[in-house]
């Protein structure tokens, strides 16, 4: 009698973990929530760390995902850096554009890559510095465009690349200082 109940159980039992396993999903996600909305762009916080697999569940990997969320963007925009300087056919843009990559290169292949596998020994300090200085060179790279007196299509398009780097910068040093607060 005994046994024969609980051959019958299991089918309800992983209906209920099925119906529950969403709810166990949840506090991940509100995790996301409280942490972004901390960032000064919440909603591109939330479009970042949203669609990863797996969700990141604890600040420690948000941190984490976010910084290489910035690497993803900025080795994209180095890439178009990388495709104007070969269509450019005027001068002063690209002497502007040779001196975005040389600003990107190093951030890309060292900087933000080192700052991330420091953020694994507990190094977030160092993690923020770097990504306030990848800042910085976007920064300069977007002062030299200005200067180049650019304005073509593909100017205003990496205009727009530096803005949203810059952005995602501002969010991954904002979800890791959040994190050395405890928060
Ligand atoms: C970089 O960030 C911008 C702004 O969020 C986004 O539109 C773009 O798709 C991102 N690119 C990559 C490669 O992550
Ligand atoms: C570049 O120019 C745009 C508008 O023309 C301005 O908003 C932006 O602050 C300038 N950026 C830098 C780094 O000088």
């Amino acid at each position: 009698m005994k046994k024969s109940s609980a051959v019958a159980t299991p089918p309800f039992l992983s209906l209920f973990l099925l119906l529950l396993l969403p709810l166990l999903a949840q506090p991940s996600d509100d995790l996301i929530d409280k942490i972004c909305k901390a960032t000064p762009f919440c909603d591109l916080c939330e479009a970042s760390l949203r669609p990863l697999t797996p969700s990141p569940s604890d600040p420690k990997s948000l941190a984490s995902a976010m910084a290489t969320v910035v690497l993803g963007n900025m080795t994209d925009t180095l890439g178009y850096i990388k495709s104007l300087i070969r269509l450019s056919h005027d001068p002063a843009a690209e002497r502007a554009l040779a001196q975005c990559a040389e600003l990107y290169r190093p951030v890309v292949k060292f900087n933000i890559p080192q700052a991330i596998e420091a953020m694994r020994r507990g190094e977030f300090g160092f993690a923020a510095y770097v990504l306030g200085d990848a800042e910085k060179q976007t920064d300069s790279c977007q002062k030299g465009i200005n200067n180049s007196g650019a304005d073509d299509d593909s100017s205003l398009a990496l205009t727009a690349r530096n803005k949203a780097v810059r952005n995602l910068c501002d969010v991954a040093i904002s979800v890791i200082k959040s994190l050395m607060n405890g928060r």
